[in-house]
């Protein structure tokens, strides 16, 4: 009896040790008294919504990424652009008992403390595009936001020729890539330095189209002059396209948008909707190349940050260019 106890004490206490020990990257090896390492995972995927073309893409390259290893089973979840959805998607996928967890956030705030428990369980945890607070968490792979707001703001400088009035429809201001995108569009078109730019229009369009279309007729009812339009998406960029169309104006201004899907953005440069478009990779092949490390107790690198390419009508058929 009391060696039976005694057998139960000490289970417990290896449980509440391994719970209470965040995981940390790299993961150590296991040793050899260990139980010998998992051959097969199951990685949880909660993307924060399907709505969006670039959004599908991304589950898309996670899958075919995935589908190259027998090894790996991914459980996705949509949580239909809503954070307390995907909340509650992430509790749920922790519960099922995944082996890692990828994530595509909404917003950072509603999310972090969600993810950090699961993390903090022993989960491995790969954080996607867009961020969270703080650094409970693996990995984060994503383009930099700011960089291609800044390449952004100097390609709408060129296209003005230092002069014009800019309309600058912004992503969900509340999601990092909005806030990024925002930020370096300011340090590219350096309005301290060039006094015949105006940003005469800003609005979050929340990263939807009907919305950006929305926001650009008050833009276009508000101003007789708007020669360009940086939206900090593609979707965006051709609402705006659509609005200024419908009042008979797109032909006197500026589009820009980022993503730059074969399908979307840059279909759209092709048919001279937009003038520029910026890759923002998806970063699913690579999510799921990480985890396999990660599982593999490789060690990760805390970011892994993806390159852009700028496509516009003079480089769109040679395939784009890419910003060094
Ligand atoms: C899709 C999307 C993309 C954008 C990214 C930023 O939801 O809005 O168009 O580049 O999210 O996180």
């Amino acid at each position: 009896m009391r060696r039976q106890w005694f057998v139960i004490l000490l289970g417990s206490l290896a449980l509440v040790l391994g719970c209470s020990k965040p995981h940390a990257a790299p993961t150590p090896a296991p040793s050899a008294s260990a139980p010998p390492a998992k051959t097969s995972y199951v990685i949880g995927v909660s993307q924060c919504n399907l709505g969006e073309p670039w959004r599908v893409q991304m589950n898309a390259d996670l899958t075919q990424a995935a589908a190259r290893h027998p090894n790996l089973r991914l459980i996705l979840k949509d949580a239909q652009n809503d954070s307390l959805t995907q909340r509650a998607q992430v509790e749920e996928l922790a519960g099922q008992g995944i082996d890692l967890l990828i994530i595509s956030p909404k917003e950072a705030a509603p999310l972090t403390k969600p993810v950090a428990d699961v993390y903090a369980r022993g989960t491995p945890v790969i954080v996607l595009d867009r961020a969270l607070e703080g650094e409970a968490y693996t990995s984060f792979i994503g383009a930099d936001n700011r960089r291609i707001g800044r390449e952004a703001g100097k390609f709408a400088l060129a296209a003005l020729g230092g002069k014009g009035n800019i309309v600058e429809l912004e992503g969900l201001m509340t999601s990092s890539p909005g806030q990024d995108r925002h930020a370096g569009f300011l340090e590219g078109i350096s309005l301290d330095k060039n006094p015949g730019i105006r940003l005469v229009f800003q609005a979050d369009m929340q990263w939807l189209e009907p919305n950006a279309r929305k926001e650009m007729e008050s833009a276009l009812a508000a101003q007789k002059s708007i020669e360009l339009v940086y939206a900090h998406n593609d979707p965006g960029a051709h609402g705006a396209y659509l609005a200024a169309k419908a009042a008979g104006r797109e032909q006197k201004m500026k589009f820009i948008g980022i993503d730059a899907l074969p399908h979307e953005g840059v279909r759209y440069v092709k048919e001279g909707i937009l003038d520029a478009t910026f890759v923002y990779p998806t970063g699913g092949a690579e999510a799921v190349e990480l985890a396999l490390k990660v599982l593999g107790h490789e060690a990760a690198p805390k970011r892994i940050t993806l390159g852009t390419r700028l496509y516009t009508k003079a480089n769109v058929e040679a395939g784009g260019q890419a910003i060094e």
